[in-house]
């Protein structure tokens, strides 16, 4: 917990905020917070590494509607779904977004964007003057438009555009970008 503080304060100061935001980060670390989407496990489980590392609260975005069993099929659906622009209605909902100053915030990379879930998430919340740490996995296209368009959906909040990206669920170099964004 007191590393996530320590991480908490030191990347709001890393990014400009100055010393006088980095003291806000309360002593309960609850300024920090990890939120993650994940259809098959990967993102989850990066999620969790991050969180583990910097503390704060773990959240997971949950919402309405299903995929086909079959991958073909499911990821046809997710095209259409990406390419209509629908944004399903969230199951989950973090109960004070006000607390946090610095959100982390996962998907995975669905033809090349953020998926549908992230982006309802991006939409219901009010993120003016946070800032957010995307963390993205992939199956070999890498951060593609991902992060530019968290960046076009998250509106109001600072979006830092050296966010994570990892083949599936694979965390080697985690501690060196954890590290890196500190400084
Ligand atoms: C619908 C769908 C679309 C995908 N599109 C891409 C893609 O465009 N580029 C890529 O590198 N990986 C793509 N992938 C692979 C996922 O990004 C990768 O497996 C990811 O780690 C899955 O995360 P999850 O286990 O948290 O759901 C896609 C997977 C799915 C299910």
């Amino acid at each position: 917990m007191k590393k996530g503080l320590m991480f908490g304060a030191a990347l709001l100061a890393a990014l400009g905020f100055g010393t006088a935001q980095a003291g806000e980060v309360d002593v309960t670390g609850r300024k920090v917070l990890v939120a993650y989407y994940s259809y098959s496990g990967n993102t989850k489980a990066v999620a969790e590494a991050i969180h583990a590392k910097v503390g704060g609260d773990l959240f997971e975005i949950k919402a309405e509607g299903t995929y086909p069993a079959e991958y073909r099929p499911m990821t046809e659906q997710a095209k259409r779904e990406i390419l209509s622009g629908f944004r399903p209605k969230l199951t989950t909902s973090v109960p004070d977004m006000e607390q946090y100053g610095v959100i982390f915030i996962g998907s995975p990379n669905w033809w090349g964007t953020i998926t549908p879930q992230v982006s309802s998430f991006l939409e219901s919340y009010d993120f003016a003057g946070k800032t957010v740490v995307p963390f993205i996995t992939h199956g070999g296209g890498g951060r593609q438009r991902t992060i530019a368009d968290m960046t076009n959906q998250c509106k109001g909040c600072t979006v830092v555009q050296d966010g994570w990206q990892g083949y599936g669920n694979e965390t080697d170099d985690l501690d060196d970008w954890l590290d890196k964004l500190t400084k």
